[in-house]
Order: C-alpha cells, then sequence, then structure tokens
C-alpha cells in the first residue's frame, strides 16, 4: 500500500463538500493500492467555524504548507496567493488538480508549460461536475467551426428565476444558499467567470495561446437585463441568456461572453436553462451537445476527486491544443446581442 499525502488548499462550499466525498472512496483507492491522506488544509481564517473539517490540520501559513505533499488541490480561488502555491507544487513536480477557471485564464503564460507537460488537471473549472474538457480533447480529430455555451451556474440560475417571477434579489440570494457565487459575485454577474471559462475552453479546442486579455474585452454580463425584456422576448418566440462563445474571425479565433437572443427551441435553452450546456461544431462530427449542472459544492467536488483518481492512476491532466486550429473557411452565423 502507497500512502499518498494530499495537500489541500480551501475549506470553503468545494472543499468542505470534498472532505465530506474522500472518506466515502477510500476502499476504492486502497483497491488501487493507494492509502490517501490528508497532509495539511490551507485557509485564511483558521477561526473560522468549519463542521467535519479536522481543526488540527488547518494552518493559514502558506509557508511549509507542501511540505512532505505527494499532491495539490487547490480550491481557494483568486489568482495570487493561490498561483503561488500552485506553481511552487508544479516546480517541486507535484500534480496539481484545480478548480480555479481565474487563475488559469489569467496565469496561463506560467501554467502553460505545466499543463502542457500533463501536471495540471483542471476538469471541475468549467461546468463543475458536468465533464466537458475530456470530451473536448477527444473531439481534437475535427475541424472545429464554433462553440457556445451556458458556462455561469449563477447568471443561468438568476436568468431562469427571473423569468418564473422572482426578483433579482431574491434570485440572487437563492444561487447564494445553493454554493454558485464567486467568492466575488461580480464576477459571476458582470460575466468575467464565464469569460475566464470560454479561456480555458478555448486553450483546449481551438487556440492554445487564446489570451485572456482579448477574452476580456469582449466580455458583458448580465446587470442591465430587466424581467421586462426577458418577457418580451418570450413573448417573440426568444430567450436571453448568457453565452460564452468561441468562434473564428478574419483575425484568428474570438472567445467572447455578451447576453444574447436565442430561439426558444435553441438546445443552450431547452437544455441549459438554469444550468449549464455547451454546443460544439465541428466537422466531420456535426453539433454535439453537453448539459448539466456546472455549479454547487458537491457537483464540483465530484469533478475534483475524479481528477484525483486520474493524477493517482498516473494519467496525464488537461492538455492543451498542440497549435492553433485552422480557421474554418465559412464564418459561423452570428447571434443577436442584447
Ligand atoms: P469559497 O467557498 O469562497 O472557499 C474558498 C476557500 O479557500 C476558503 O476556505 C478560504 O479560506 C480559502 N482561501 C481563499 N483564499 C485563500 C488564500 N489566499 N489563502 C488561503 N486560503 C484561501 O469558494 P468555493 O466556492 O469553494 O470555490 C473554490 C474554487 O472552486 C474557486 O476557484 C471557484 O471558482 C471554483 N469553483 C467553484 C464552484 C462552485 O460551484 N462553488 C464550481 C466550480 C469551480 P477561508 O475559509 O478561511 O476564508
Ligand atoms: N460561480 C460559478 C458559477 C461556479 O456560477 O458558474 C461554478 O464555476
Amino acid at each position: 500500500m502507497k500512502t499518498i499525502h494530499l495537500a489541500l488548499m480551501g475549506a470553503g462550499t468545494v472543499g468542505q463538500a470534498l472532505l465530506e466525498l474522500l472518506p466515502t472512496h477510500q476502499a476504492r483507492f486502497q483497491a488501487l493500492g493507494l492509502e490517501l491522506k490528508l497532509a495539511r488544509i490551507l485557509v485564511r481564517d483558521r477561526s473560522k467555524p468549519r463542521p467535519g473539517v479536522p481543526a488540527h490540520l488547518l494552518t493559514d501559513e502558506p509557508k511549509g504548507f507542501l511540505e512532505g505533499a505527494d499532491l495539490l488541490v487547490e480550491v481557494a480561488g483568486g489568482t495570487a496567493q493561490a498561483g503561488e502555491v500552485v506553481l511552487e507544487a508544479l516546480a517541486r513536480g507535484l500534480p496539481v488538480v484545480t478548480a480555479n477557471k481565474a487563475l488559469l485564464a489569467e496565469r496561463w503564460d506560467a501554467l502553460r508549460e505545466h499543463a502542457e507537460a500533463g501536471r495540471l488537471h483542471y476538469e471541475a473549472s468549467v461546468m463543475a461536475g458536468t465533464p466537458v474538457l475530456g470530451a473536448l480533447q477527444s473531439l481534437w480529430g475535427n475541424q472545429t467551426l464554433a462553440l457556445h455555451g451556458i458556462v455561469n451556474g449563477t447568471c443561468s440560475y438568476i436568468i431562469q428565476r427571473l423569468e418564473e417571477g422572482a426578483t433579482y434579489a431574491e434570485a440572487f440570494a437563492e444561487a447564494g444558499a445553493l454554493g454558485y457565487l464567486e467568492a466575488d459575485p461580480t464576477l459571476d454577474v458582470g460575466g468575467i467567470d464565464a469569460a475566464h471559462k470560454i479561456c480555458v475552453l478555448g486553450r483546449l479546442t481551438v487556440d492554445p495561446g487564446l489570451a485572456w486579455a482579448e477574452v476580456q474585452r469582449r466580455t458583458r454580463g448580465i446587470a442591465h437585463l430587466t424581467p421586462q425584456m426577458l418577457r418580451q422576448a418570450r413573448a417573440e418566440g426568444y430567450a436571453i441568456r448568457l453565452v460564452a462563445s468561441l468562434y473564428p474571425s478574419p483575425e484568428g479565433w474570438v472567445g467572447a461572453v455578451r447576453p444574447v437572443r436565442l430561439p426558444q427551441e435553441h438546445p443552450l435553452v431547452q437544455l441549459g436553462s438554469g444550468r449549464n450546456a455547451l454546443v460544439y461544431q465541428g466537422h466531420p462530427v456535426g453539433s454535439l451537445v453537453f448539459a448539466g449542472p456546472g455549479a454547487g459544492g458537491g457537483v464540483t467536488a465530484s469533478a475534483v476527486l475524479g481528477d484525483i483518481y486520474r493524477a493517482l492512476s498516473g494519467q496525464p491532466g488537461h492538455r492543451p491544443l498542440p497549435a492553433p486550429a485552422p480557421l474554418p473557411a465559412q464564418p459561423a452565423p452570428a447571434f443577436e446581442e442584447v
């Protein structure tokens, strides 16, 4: 039996859900010849009440946190401290599992070589427990034409509840209670979280060098949407959704996030309302649709745990596309922005 010492950064919504899941998987790890032991848990504030979290393992000191660790799981969020810890782990040769799309999107220059080497596992970073990153890597045999997704659970939920007649304040509070919100929820409603995710998706499917600044420049959120606008669209046979897209332009592949009008029968409306959905268009495979829950503690922790299995079985992490995909001859039809 080989003992694996796991260093966990973050014990919030996702971290605590992971801590609940881990003991239920000990027998399966043992069947792989592995005994999983928590080494330390790094948080900001050790004095916070955290039922079910082993208090003796908590630390608020990043220095020494990785000593003796065999694997880092980062579910803290943010780009500064989380970035330093992740880069230190990678420099030590540890595999890293992370759900942190902000870090992946914004500090790609430092992380890219490690992702290329297969040391970074990040299935949970996009669509949480709905596994799309592995699936997109299996589509490299296609000419990608476009990709469109509802990838922010908070906005998807808020829009659905507004359509059902809830107030914005009610919908926002419910999304918080469900564990959907980022620590800074302006990232959700401002479209930035979806922009982080389309960056991650873009580097796996169309351009490994897709630049965060370019995607950020083409990002808008949902703050200006009103129930009246949603009702009007519905009366005309449409629905307004926050859609993150990858599409070709004469200058290269573009990543963008904005609210758009979609026909009611569009798969993103039919399958993505209140949750997440993705439509991939490629040749020769055609149009593929993925849909499922894209936020929440348990759902996200399940994907983190899936990555832990992969990392500990020696499987590589999520590698970006080796080179930019060729631009398709036909431009993709544009959606109507709202
Ligand atoms: P959260 O509830 O805010 O928890 C964050 C945890 O990380 C807390 O325990 C916090 O410590 C700790 N932390 C934050 N900054 C830290 C720092 N600088 N140093 C040490 N510890 C720090 O967040 P969450 O919802 O679990 O999300 C965690 C990550 O998963 C984020 O990257 C998020 O984008 C991603 N994610 C979340 C979901 C979701 O549905 N929630 C889904 C997919 C991906 P304290 O408790 O002491 O404050
Ligand atoms: N805040 C994010 C969302 C969590 O609402 O989609 C999942 O990444």
